[in-house]
C-alpha cells in the first residue's frame, strides 16, 4: 500500500526541526486524543482557543511536551495518547483517499457517516489502501504509530487477500505466486498462496505495493476481476459490508500484534 502523503505544512514543520519524527504537536495531539478532529484542531489553534500551560498557542506544530496542561475555551482536555482502531469492511466504489477527484464518494465520507456521537472529534486516519473495486477490510485509526506498524514491511503483518479470476489456479501458478514474481519495479516477496477453487485464490502478503495482488495475479497470467481483503494479522472480517466496529484494546494487542499507547502510561 502507498504511505499516506504527509502534509506540506508537516513536511516543512519537520525539516526546520520544530517536530521530531517521535515528538507530538498540538494540532496532532488534539485530534488523536478525540478533542477535535484535525482541521477543526487547527482552526481552534490559530483563532487562539487552545493555551499550552497557560499560554495561548497559536502554531499548530507547536511541540508538546509530555505533561503539559491544554486548554480548549479555558476547559483543561486530555491529551495523552490513546490508541483507537476501527474495522470497516469496504464496499465497492469508494476512494482511500481525502479527496475524492472524480466524485465517487471517499471512505472517509462513509466513515463520517456511521461514526457514533463519541467517535467523532478524532482525527481518523486510513490504515493502508484498498482499490476502489475492492471490498473488505480497512482499518482506520487515530494512531499514527498504528498506521506504520500495520503497513510497514517491516512489521511483517500478514494481510490475506482473495481474488476471483478469469483464468484457472494451476499449482504451477501457485507456485510461482509463492516464490516471488518480477513485476516492473520490484520483485515481491514469497507469499502464500492456496486455490480455494478454479477460479479463486487466497493471497497472503506482508508488503502492500500499489495494486501488488492485481500486478502479481497478472504476472502469472491471472486477470482479477474481483478482489476482497479477508484478514489483516490474526483478525478476520466479522462486521458485514458497509458496516464498522471498533476493536477491543485485547484485539488490536493480540490479533494485530500492536500495544495501545493509553494502557502504557
Ligand atoms: N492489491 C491490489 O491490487 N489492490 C488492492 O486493493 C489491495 C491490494
Amino acid at each position: 500500500m502507498r504511505r499516506r502523503k504527509e502534509p506540506k505544512w508537516l513536511l516543512a514543520a519537520k525539516e526546520r526541526g520544530g517536530v521530531t519524527e517521535d515528538g507530538d504537536f498540538l494540532s496532532r495531539a488534539l485530534s488523536r486524543a478525540g478533542v477535535l478532529p484535525h482541521l477543526e484542531a487547527e482552526r481552534a489553534i490559530r483563532e487562539g482557543r487552545v493555551s499550552v500551560n497557560g499560554r495561548v498557542a497559536t502554531v499548530v506544530v507547536a511541540p508538546l511536551d509530555e505533561g503539559a496542561k491544554v486548554e480548549l475555551d479555558g476547559d483543561v482536555v486530555d491529551v495523552r495518547p490513546t490508541t483507537r482502531v476501527l474495522a470497516f469492511h469496504k464496499p465497492k466504489g469508494l476512494v482511500v483517499d481525502g479527496r475524492d477527484r472524480e466524485g465517487i464518494g471517499t471512505v472517509f465520507e462513509r466513515l463520517h457517516a456511521l461514526l457514533p456521537k463519541e467517535l467523532r472529534g478524532y482525527g481518523w486516519l486510513a490504515v493502508g489502501r484498498l482499490d476502489r473495486d475492492t471490498t473488505g477490510l480497512l482499518f482506520f485509526t487515530n494512531d499514527e504509530r498504528f498506521v506504520a506498524h500495520a503497513t510497514d514491511p517491516e512489521t511483517k503483518l500478514p494481510k490475506r487477500y482473495v481474488a476471483t479470476v478469469s483464468g484457472k489456479v494451476s499449482d504451477a501458478k501457485l507456485e510461482r505466486l509463492r516464490n516471488g514474481v518480477e513485476l516492473e519495479d520490484f520483485r515481491s516477496v514469497p507469499a502464500k498462496a492456496e486455490r480455494r477453487s478454479e477460479h479463486d485464490v487466497a493471497l497472503t502478503l506482508t508488503e502492500g505495493k500499489f495494486h501488488q495482488v492485481k500486478r502479481m495475479l497478472g504476472a502469472v497470467g491471472l486477470a482479477t476481476l474481483e478482489l476482497h481483503r479477508e484478514a489483516v494479522g490474526e483478525y478476520v472480517i466479522d462486521v458485514p459490508i458497509d458496516t464498522l466496529r471498533e476493536m477491543t484494546d485485547e484485539e488490536v494487542e493480540r490479533l494485530l500484534g500492536y500495544r495501545p499507547r493509553h494502557l502504557d502510561r
